[in-house]
């Protein structure tokens, strides 16, 4: 039997008040066992990242409560302390505002492997470097500062920092949205071999086909919500909601096409 390492439930945030009032979340439960990768996907808008922010302990929900090994999460104004902080880790959909924009991409993992291990600077650089060296980060582009790299190579970065603190959650919030096929065909492999190690991912993605990719298990998030949830497979090849049945259809490519395609068959 799986242990759930995060249990949510019955989140609601709601964000300002009167006519501005935001009901970002409402009333969601989810689970997350150990080692699962989990999807959560979404049209723009729908609550993805909110709801990634609560999971993540940055965003204390307007009612419901996230359990972390059977503890509850949201205790007055803090959350995740000490070793659970290092435990779960977060990859912003905006990885420009998560970077400080003055230090190289170096410099913001070697930070933070010393946030998290005890070591020197040299040894937290080699560390580093190598972490950077497996998101495809070459040392020419290791040196330069978040404005000189690319959308996918910040993103990158954000990745690595998150891993430095050998997470056994990672949250990752769109983390393919700003690079091209084959950084993201690298990101994803990485990611799989990181399951193979034992890492649980919760994937937040507006792309279902990235979300086949990766995950065993996905909710389906409409207006803040779950309209659907279940096994990836089974809700690609029969997905009961026509929410759902859009999301698909608006798959680009080929992937899109032959999805389509075996849904017309059938
Ligand atoms: N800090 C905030 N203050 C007020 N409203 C907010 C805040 N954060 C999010 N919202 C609103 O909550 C809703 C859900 O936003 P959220 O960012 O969670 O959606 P999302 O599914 O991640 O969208 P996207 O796919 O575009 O990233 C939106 O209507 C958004 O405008
Ligand atoms: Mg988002």
């Amino acid at each position: 039997m799986s242990t759930n390492i995060i249990e949510a439930r019955d989140i609601c945030v709601t964000f300002g008040t009167g006519s501005h009032k935001v009901e970002a979340v409402k009333n969601v439960s989810l689970t997350l066992a150990a080692g699962e990768p989990l999807g959560i996907v979404g049209e723009s808008g729908s609550g993805k990242s909110t709801l990634a922010r609560v999971l993540a302990g940055l965003q204390t929900p307007t009612s419901g409560q996230v359990y972390f090994n059977g503890e509850p999460l949201y205790k007055g104004h803090r959350s995740y302390t000490g070793e659970a902080r290092r435990q779960v880790q977060m990859v912003f959909q905006d990885p420009y505002a998560s970077l400080n924009p003055q230090l190289t991409a170096l410099s913001a993992v070697s930070e933070a492997v010393r946030i998290h291990n005890k070591c020197s600077k040299s040894e937290a650089d080699v560390k580093a470097l190598e972490l950077l060296r497996q998101m495809g980060i070459a040392q020419l582009d290791a040196v330069k500062k978040p404005r000189q790299l690319s959308g996918g190579q910040r993103q990158r970065v954000s990745v690595a920092r998150a891993l430095s603190a050998n997470p056994s959650i990672l949250l990752a919030d769109e983390p393919t949205s700003a690079i091209d096929q084959s950084a993201q065909a690298q990101l994803l492999n990485l990611f799989r071999g990181l399951l193979h190690q034992g890492l649980a991912i919760v994937l937040v993605s507006h792309d279902l086909g990235v979300i086949r990719y990766l995950t065993k298990r996905v909710y389906v998030m409409k207006d803040g919500v779950f309209v659907e949830s279940g096994d990836t497979e089974e809700i690609f090849n029969h997905p009961q909601q026509a929410y759902t049945q859009e999301l698909l259809a608006s798959i680009p490519g080929a992937l899109g096409a032959a999805v389509r395609n075996q849904k017309h068959a059938s």
